[in-house]
């Protein structure tokens, strides 16, 4: 007997549901993927990629890991940029954070163990490296939430310097590059007004680099 019997119970209904409305979708669906978007978000149970931008299965290639990072040695992230960039010739690639992050939180308050903690040192060498903005916000919700935006940013700009994602540039192909913030509260979105199309982008917005 199977445990988790509700979720297969509600994927059938699901599946049905869909067929009623468009017979030909999941038919359609095998044949091929063109999403024309990749989305860079967090784990977040509460963040779901295609419910948020109201997107049925199909239309958005999707990486989630903690805190949404991007991490040039990390080669499962690589995998994904080098895939949808290569194979499926995605246009868009958005990265979202949202405000409410476990991981921002943790890297603010020095918490977290075992990998967690050697993951989140990306988003701490960031806050050190932002800390006269973030020492000068009034209250914590303040250096989170300026934290959250920064990361995002930042994880942009670390899209940007892919080799992929520049190779497509030098080839002469419409990429585009996004970070846009979610807020848990209202289910709204917020563009944070970083849109990189191409190599002279690429310079960090959010100040000088190195630690
Ligand atoms: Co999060």
């Amino acid at each position: 007997m199977r445990v988790l019997s509700h979720l297969f119970e509600k994927n059938r209904k699901w599946a049905e549901r869909i067929k009623r409305s468009d017979p030909d979708f999941f038919a359609r669906l095998a044949k091929q993927q063109a999403p024309q978007y990749l989305w860079i978000g967090c784990s977040d149970s509460r963040v779901p990629a295609n419910q948020i931008v109201d997107m049925p299965p199909g239309e958005v290639f999707v990486h989630r890991n903690i805190a949404n990072l991007v991490v040039h040695t990390d080669v499962n992230c690589m995998s994904v940029i080098r895939y949808a960039v290569e194979v499926l010739k995605i246009k868009h690639i958005i990265v979202c954070g949202h405000y409410g992050c476990g991981g921002i939180k943790a890297a603010l308050a020095g918490d977290g163990h075992g990998e967690i903690k050697d993951w989140l040192e990306n988003v701490k060498r960031l806050g050190r490296r932002h800390r006269h903005k973030i020492d000068a916000c009034r209250d914590e919700d303040e250096k989170h939430d300026l934290l959250c935006e920064l990361n995002v940013i930042e994880q942009a700009v670390n899209v940007s310097r892919t080799p992929m994602v520049l190779q497509a540039w030098q080839s002469g192909r419409e990429l585009a590059v996004h970070g846009w913030i979610y807020r848990i509260e209202d289910g709204i979105l917020k563009d944070l007004d970083i849109c990189i199309t191409g190599p002279e982008d690429t310079g960090s917005p959010t100040s000088s680099r190195g630690d």
